[in-house]
């Protein structure tokens, strides 16, 4: 075991999953969140990179022992647990500084890491996007440098990634110290590169001349089930457009015809410790393309209204760095998830611009798809075409992107009259004129 909070080591290198105790220390007074629900969450982040959680609990912190963070009767009790059921991995739910995180090992005979830790290691998961996986990679090793400290020894060798724990004293650290330094400033460089060259990747993107939806939420939110209820409500649009798609975007065709692109997104996490937010922000590219954002929000849950605030606060701080226009919020509808825990849809008080669903049961579906096509067509222009009866392509595209609301079939002309944003409509009559033989 070493006490390096190695983003590689959780779970790759454990042959079975690590037999792991969720500790949460915990001050009773001022705090807007249930313990119990923290202590719920904490164990499902565990478990989303293959934890075992095998034990679990949470600890009034009386006075805060800066040696230990938990006072001396608790950590040796809680030591006397980890011996009996074999534990492997304690993750403490809190900021620990790594002479506390160093003496609980100690204590405890077993790795620790606390919450930055276990975040850096779902980060490392999450990341899809080539800047997430750097930003990942840069919030790790400044985490780890703030870690190097003496006295390693009394623990073994890092299982692979950059060793810098190999040997004991003073030099040994030194030189740890600078190898990260310099690894620091190249990732830094390669940042850099990334992004001068994301403004390409959103080109590309817009190719796919279909509108964005994408899913944000807070972890367990249910995100993850409205995106395949929704692929699953909708006509799911076979296009080989949506066949080249990424696997988290799926097509889908709303109710007025005109089709978009779902594209499904990470959990947010609460109390985000503050040097991670870049991180965690560069696993958001989809949301600063979308052109609409669906906050999926767990109505049931008794932290609910923290939970919207969480979110709110990193979205505004994309609108802040420019990621985001600052009007994010005209663009969302908060998606009140759950309601069949509350007695259904109808027992939900929705605001206008929120929609309550059961992701679960499939009742307020038909309504949000219809919501999302309003909002869609928000700012379209009607126009007229007469399109030859031979020109199958063209009808076919205006149905995919417009919202047909007229036709006329004649003999050798439909006419068409559809709504369409503005930018389609410049893109249709552009290539109409350039068609050969107009
Ligand atoms: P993360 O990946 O952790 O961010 O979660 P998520 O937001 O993708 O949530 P997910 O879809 O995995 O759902 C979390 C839990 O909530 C699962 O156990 C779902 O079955 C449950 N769930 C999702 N939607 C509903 C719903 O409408 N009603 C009920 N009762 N449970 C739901």
């Amino acid at each position: 075991m070493s006490d390096t909070e190695s983003h590689v080591g959780l779970h790759e290198t454990a042959e079975a999953p690590m037999r792991t105790a969720v500790i949460l220390p915990w001050h009773e007074d001022g705090q807007s969140r249930d313990a119990a629900a923290r202590l719920a969450e904490a164990v499902e982040l565990s478990r989303s990179i293959g934890l075992d959680v095998v034990h679990r609990v949470t600890l009034p912190l009386r006075a805060v022992q800066p040696a230990t963070l938990l006072g001396s009767g608790q950590a040796a009790s809680l030591g006397e647990a980890i011996a009996v059921q074999r534990i492997g991995l304690a993750m403490v739910d809190a900021a620990l500084s790594p002479v506390q995180q160093r003496n609980l090992e100690r204590i405890w005979g077993c790795k620790v890491i606390d919450r930055t830790g276990l975040i850096l290691d779902i980060f490392g998961e999450r990341a899809r996007t080539r800047e997430g996986a750097l930003q990942v990679e840069l919030a790790h090793l400044q985490y780890q440098r703030s870690r190097l400290v003496r006295s390693w020894t009394h623990l073994g060798r890092q299982r692979g990634g950059f060793g810098f724990l190999g040997g004991p004293g003073e030099t040994q650290i030194e030189a740890d110290r600078r190898l990260i330094g310099e690894r620091i400033a190249r990732l830094r460089q390669e940042i850099e590169e990334v992004r001068r060259t994301r403004g390409l990747h959103r080109e590309a993107r817009r190719r796919v001349p279909f509108p964005v939806i994408a899913l944000v939420g807070y972890t367990n939110a249910g995100k993850s089930t409205l995106f395949n209820a929704l692929t699953g409500a909708a006509v799911v649009a076979e296009d080989q457009l949506f066949a080249t798609l990424d696997p988290t975007l799926r097509g889908i065709a709303l109710p007025s015809g005109r089709r978009a692109i779902l594209s499904d997104t990470v959990g947010f996490i609460s109390a985000l410790p503050t040097e991670l937010v870049a991180a965690f922000r560069a696993t958001l590219e989809e949301v600063a393309e979308a052109d609409i954002i669906l906050h999926v929000r767990d109505a049931a849950h008794p932290d609910s209204q923290a939970q919207r605030a969480d979110v709110v606060a990193v979205l505004d701080g994309m609108a802040e760095d420019g990621m985001l226009g600052a009007d994010w919020s005209r663009h969302t509808i908060e998606v009140l998830n759950k309601a069949d825990l509350l007695g259904g849809v109808a027992q939900v008080a929705a605001r206008p611009g929120e929609a309550a669903v059961s992701a679960l049961t499939g009742e307020g579906l038909p309504a949000l798809l219809a919501t999302i096509d309003t909002r869609l067509s928000e700012g379209l222009v009607t126009v007229g075409y007469d399109i030859s009866t031979s020109d199958g392509a063209q009808l076919a595209w205006l149905y995919g992107h417009g919202e047909v609301v007229g036709r006329q079939d004649g003999d050798e002309a439909i006419h068409v009259t559809v709504r369409l944003a503005p930018e389609d409509r410049a893109r249709f009559e552009r290539q109409r004129n350039a068609a050969p033989g107009r």
